[in-house]
């Protein structure tokens, strides 16, 4: 169930090849990082079943499929892989809330402008992060999902970068998101027993700076923790003045 993206040097995560040979190699499915199951809480929060959601970068994951289960009515699933996403097609080809399409998310060109309510992305910036100009890549691809959310609209970033590594891209002036942050274990940790009664419900959000850093009374209660990031596009022009430094403008993005 959880492995990490962080052995970038091992891996070319960030190269479309790779992930082809990989899914021709692993036929079956994977969710990497987090089932729904342990998810759900914050996707029921933050994303009501009746949104238009894009998943980006999905693999042969569940997690689309867990969520129709559980009531979700419109998933367009987007990878760079063409095995993967040949394979989801047949896979899901009588569940009509699941549409699959191959589709770079640094252009997703395709999809006009505040074309989705939310984007989950679980282990795809990530993947972005370990390949060749990764900070370029990051760019175009936070300036696609900020372009194809909907005023109002939630980007869930599920990742293992902590907030020192992944705010200075999300806090780009262009996006202008309000971003609340969680942290939850990885699955199957095993508590020490100290821990059980002290730590704070995992479903309180963390706060955090602007510079990514958390309270400085902060304990990890897993050293290896999964970060959940959910950043709201603000609503209008009188949302937005009220927050410094938040400027919108193409040339930004
Ligand atoms: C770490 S896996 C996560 C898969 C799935 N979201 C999950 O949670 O199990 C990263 C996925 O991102 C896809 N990916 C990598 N770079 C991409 C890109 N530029 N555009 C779209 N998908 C990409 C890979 O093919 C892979 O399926």
């Amino acid at each position: 169930m959880f492995r990490d993206v962080s052995s970038c040097s091992t891996y070319n995560y960030g190269d479309a090849l790779y992930w082809d040979a990989r899914y021709v190699q692993e036929a079956g499915s994977f969710d990497w990082y987090q089932r729904y199951s342990a998810l759900r809480p914050f996707v029921r929060k933050y994303i009501p079943t009746s949104s238009r959601v894009l998943m980006v970068g999905c693999g042969n994951a569940l997690m689309s499929e867990d969520m129709v289960k559980d009531g979700y009515e419109d998933i367009m699933n987007i990878d760079i892989s063409s095995v993967a996403i040949d394979m989801m097609r047949r896979k899901y080809e009588d569940i009509p809330q699941l549409k699959y399409m191959k589709m770079d998310v640094r252009d997703m060109s395709l999809f006009p402008d505040e074309s989705f309510n939310s984007i989950i992305d679980k282990g795809t910036l990530d993947s972005l992060m370990c390949g060749t100009e990764a900070p370029v890549s990051a760019t175009q691809m936070l300036g696609e999902v900020s372009r194809l959310l909907k005023p109002g609209g939630i980007y869930m970033l599920i990742t293992y970068g902590d907030p020192k590594v992944r705010m200075v891209h999300l806090n780009r002036p262009g996006y202008c998101w309000k971003i609340e942050l969680y942290i939850i274990p990885r699955p199957g940790f095993e508590k020490p027993g100290s821990y059980s009664s002290s730590m704070k419900s995992h479903l309180e959000p963390i706060p955090i700076s602007d510079s990514g850093l958390l309270p400085a009374d902060f304990v990890f209660e897993d050293p290896d923790s999964h970060f959940i990031y959910v950043c709201k596009k603000r609503t209008n022009e009188s949302d937005l003045s009220n927050v410094p430094n938040c400027r919108i403008s193409a040339d930004i993005l």
